[in-house]
């Protein structure tokens, strides 16, 4: 069979782009399709909370330079609750464990420069993405650019399109299991060019959940729970400030620098999976897969886990045609995506005001925070799942 590369991945978010790097520093060639242009790819803004296992993954990806000199290490989280109290998970003294925020946007721009600087073939703005064959030992990928059309064929099919791509529509519905959770409200999150709260600090306040988050000493990352009719146009910095400030303690509350405010966005929170994540010749990593909300930022960390594992399993591919480690893709990638999908929801549950919630539910919500701060064993439990826990390795 003559092939044009060994392996085509569609999507050039953070899926798509560590696992073309991860895939060349084990030798095996592939090529990048997007359906979006490079700016726009950049331009996105996501979480940046980095588990200690991806900082270890994007160093040994030789993609760590940047990271190393700009993230700002944390050694744990605060939890905010009712306006009066905070416990500080320690995940350092708990796990000995640090995690580290760095905007994804960040890292995107990072892996386009080492994408560069090896001449990856990515080629963007691609239309009518189709995958075919790929119960065949000769599956391809067709698509238009430019209103060409276009046809690559590969060994491996790898979807990392996210989750409004076409990959995983490629598994039959006899096949693909989609287990779903949507959430009655979104986050209005802001960016604004002044000095963050110290630590990564999430508010439970009867007014609804905040986040105050960061991108570096001078660039805060805040969030306010809102309902999903929210319009953006109703809220004015000075709003959002007031109302930010209205859901933290006094003293964190006063502690909050503000001014103008550079992005603002509505993002809605849902809970995702779809299984298995291989059908014959295609695997999905990534978005492509399962979204988390975005309470725990497991949402990257879970792309770098999916494709830490499948460069893996490709490596040993490649070396010696074992395919063992490619047949427990699946299953190994999913028991992290569980993992992480039951903490975001766990802590999703734990700090937002429901609509809906009865007098049970907002006693049981405290009754689990009285539980956090009076408990070291239950402390630990939370921050071991907000650290991350360590990657698999493969059975012997
Ligand atoms: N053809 C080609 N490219 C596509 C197609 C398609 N049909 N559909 C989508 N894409 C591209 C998107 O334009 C996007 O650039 O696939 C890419 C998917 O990237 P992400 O959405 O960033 O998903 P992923 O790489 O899995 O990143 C994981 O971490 O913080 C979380 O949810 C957040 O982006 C996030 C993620
Ligand atoms: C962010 O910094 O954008 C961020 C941090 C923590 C989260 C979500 C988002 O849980």
């Amino acid at each position: 069979m003559t092939t044009d590369t060994t392996v085509v991945i569609i999507g050039s978010g953070p899926a798509g782009m560590l696992l073309s790097q991860l895939l060349h520093r084990h030798g095996i060639d592939s090529i990048v399709l997007e359906r979006a242009s490079r700016a726009h790819v950049l331009g996105r803004i996501r979480a940046g909370v980095l588990e200690s296992t991806t900082v270890d993954v994007l160093q040994a990806a030789g993609i760590g330079a940047r990271l190393d000199r700009e993230g700002h290490p944390h050694d744990g989280v605060r939890i905010a609750w009712g306006g009066t109290e905070t416990i500080f998970l320690d995940t350092m003294k708990v796990l000995g464990r640090r995690f580290t925020t760095y905007g994804q946007t960040q890292i995107q721009e990072d892996l386009y420069a080492a994408a560069a600087a090896r001449g990856q073939v990515l080629l963007d703005e691609v239309d009518a993405v189709r995958l075919h064959d790929l119960e065949s030992d000769a599956p391809s990928v067709s698509f238009t650019r430019a209103g060409h059309p276009q046809r690559l064929r590969a060994e491996w099919i790898v979807g990392c399109d996210g989750f409004h791509g076409v990959a995983r529509h490629a598994i039959p519905t006899t096949v693909r299991r989609e287990h779903e959770k949507v959430y009655p409200f979104g986050w209005l999150g802001v960016m604004a060019p002044v000095p963050p709260l110290p630590d990564v600090t999430y508010a439970s306040h009867d007014r609804g959940f905040a986040l105050a988050s960061q991108r570096g000493s001078s660039l805060s990352r805040y969030y306010i729970q809102v309902p999903l009719d929210t319009r953006l146009e109703d809220w004015s910095d000075a709003r959002y400030w007031d109302e930010l400030r209205r859901r933290f303690p006094p003293a964190l509350a006063e502690a909050i620098t503000t001014g103008a405010t550079i992005e603002k966005s509505i993002a809605p929170l849902r809970s995702f999976v779809a299984e298995p994540m291989r059908w014959g010749r295609l695997f999905l990593a990534g978005d492509a897969a399962h979204i988390v909300p975005p309470t725990g930022a497991k949402g990257l960390n879970l792309a770098v886990s999916d494709v830490f594992y499948l460069a893996r399993a490709m490596q040993r591919w490649h070396d010696g045609r074992d395919p063992r480690a490619l047949d427990g893709y699946s299953e190994m990638a999913l028991r992290r995506v569980w993992n992480s999908e039951r903490t975001s929801w766990y802590l999703t549950h734990l700090l937002h005001r429901f609509p809906d919630a009865s007098t049970f539910d907002l006693r049981t919500q405290e009754a689990e925070f009285a539980l956090l701060k009076t408990s070291t064993r239950a402390q630990a439990a939370l921050a071991e799942q907000y650290a991350g826990m360590p990657l698999e390795d493969l059975p012997a």
